[in-house]
């Protein structure tokens, strides 16, 4: 039988069996609220500190402590740095992670990631071609697909044939059944994003993420080999499972939600708005750590140092003091200040790149399949692991199209 929700809030815990009913979930987050500023967990993901995390759920007091990075600092507690290789941006504070950015941030420019347009639009029509004769497909393949193949063949330029491999090794590696079905998998995509760096050496340059990182200088010194690689390999946890969840959602709600999705159809001019209020209102990402580095007061509550914190964004962009009808998805919401893609200095870096990978999922979805609807007598899977929280399986009925391509 389920526990209540007030049970559930004394001791949150994103992996219990009855949040697989994510609005559940949110009942939850409403009475963590209510009760305090922050709530407690004893069963920590992300930051294996002995006596639990606190939990910050309510927007004002996410928004403080990710502002304040010399209080709340992003370098794990002991217990998780073990668990850690190398010198990576979100584990680090300024003035180094700041030095970090410098470099990347470039690279991930809105006209530079507008310029992938083409390429973003092709493949997802690749995807959508899989099965857009026979009338019936499952929208989650896209969603899934469609960052991961963006990522590995256009951000690391890695080999066409490897692509699907590491796509599959991405996904264990996050998900798999066991721990050791998800560390043989970080082994193996470990294994060929090294190979990828390791081939670069002394080869004519490709202008991408991995070229990006191997000229890097930080303090006058290059990154070693290892940060290449591990800094790689942090930005496929970063963008991969975080916009495929996102735009899973997004699909979901537009099926089960006709009259909206035809909204967005009559309305193109609302996309900008309705991608930002579908990131809020999906609420993709759960939880991340910070590490109290002193003593801190914080809506009256006293942070001591070496405590872990973790920042709900999930629970931020529902709080209704923030967002006037918080639990209901307004496409073209007017003020939306969400925290989807965080803020302060560790805002996300990809924020460009997964707008534009998640608005094009849907557009190209609107167009070739508008009366797209959940497939009657089939399920739509959600599954949430300890960070983010999407559909895995999304069986949808539409009128048959033509392939975009032969
Ligand atoms: C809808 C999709 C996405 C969501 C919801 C999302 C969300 C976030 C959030 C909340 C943070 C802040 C973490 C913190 O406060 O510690 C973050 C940071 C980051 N994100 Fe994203 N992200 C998405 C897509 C991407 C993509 C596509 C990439 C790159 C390929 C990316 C790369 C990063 C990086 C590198 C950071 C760390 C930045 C730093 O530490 O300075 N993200 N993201």
């Amino acid at each position: 039988m389920r526990k209540q929700p007030e049970e559930h809030a004394q001791n949150w815990d994103l992996r219990h069996e009855d949040f697989n009913d994510n609005d559940f979930l949110y009942d939850v987050y409403s009475v963590m609220r209510d009760r305090a500023p922050f709530a407690h967990t004893d069963v920590p993901f992300l930051s294996a500190t002995p006596g639990g995390a606190w939990v910050a759920v309510r927007y004002a007091d996410c928004y403080k402590i990710l502002q304040d990075w010399e209080h709340f600092s992003s370098n794990p507690t002991p217990e998780a740095s073990e668990q850690l290789a190398g010198d990576l941006i979100i584990t680090l504070d300024p003035p180094r992670q700041q030095k970090f950015r410098k470099v990347l941030n470039p690279y991930f420019s809105p006209a530079r990631m507008k310029a992938l347009t083409p390429q973003i639009r092709g493949e997802t029509d690749r995807l959508i071609d899989t099965f857009i004769s026979d009338g019936a497909g499952d929208l989650a393949d896209v969603a899934w697909r469609q960052p991961g193949i963006v990522f590995f063949k256009y951000l690391l330029g890695m080999p066409i044939d490897d692509v699907p491999l590491c796509i599959e090794l991405t996904d264990t590696a996050l998900n798999g059944q066991t721990e050791e079905a998800r560390m043989a998998a970080w082994g193996g995509l470990y294994q060929h994003i090294h190979g990828a760096v390791s081939a670069r050496s002394g080869a004519p340059p490709q202008d991408d993420m991995i070229d990006v990182l191997l000229a890097a200088e930080i303090d006058g010194e290059k990154l070693s080999f290892a940060d290449v690689v591990s800094n790689a390999m942090l930005l496929v946890q970063a963008g991969l499972e975080t916009t495929a969840s996102a735009m899973s959602f997004a699909f979901h709600y537009l099926a089960t939600h006709p009259e909206e999705r035809d909204r967005l159809i009559r309305e193109p001019d609302i996309m900008p708005k309705a991608v930002e209020e579908l990131i809020r209102y999906g609420g993709s990402i759960h939880g991340i750590p910070r590490t109290v580095a002193k003593e801190v007061v914080l809506n009256g509550h006293t942070f001591c140092p070496g405590e872990s914190v973790l920042v709900n964004y999930a629970s931020a962009n529902r709080d209704a003091i923030e967002f006037p009808g918080a639990d209901r998805c307004v496409l073209d919401r007017q003020a939306n200040r969400h925290l989807g893609f965080g803020a302060g200095v560790h805002r996300c870096l990809g924020s460009n790149l997964a707008r534009l990978e998640f608005r094009i999922g849907i557009e190209q979805v609107l167009t070739r399949m508008p009366d797209y609807e959940l497939a009657p007598g089939k399920d739509a899977v959600f599954h949430g692991n300890s960070v983010t929280r999407g559909y895995r399986r999304l069986p949808v009925v539409f009128s048959p199209g033509e392939r975009s391509t032969e």
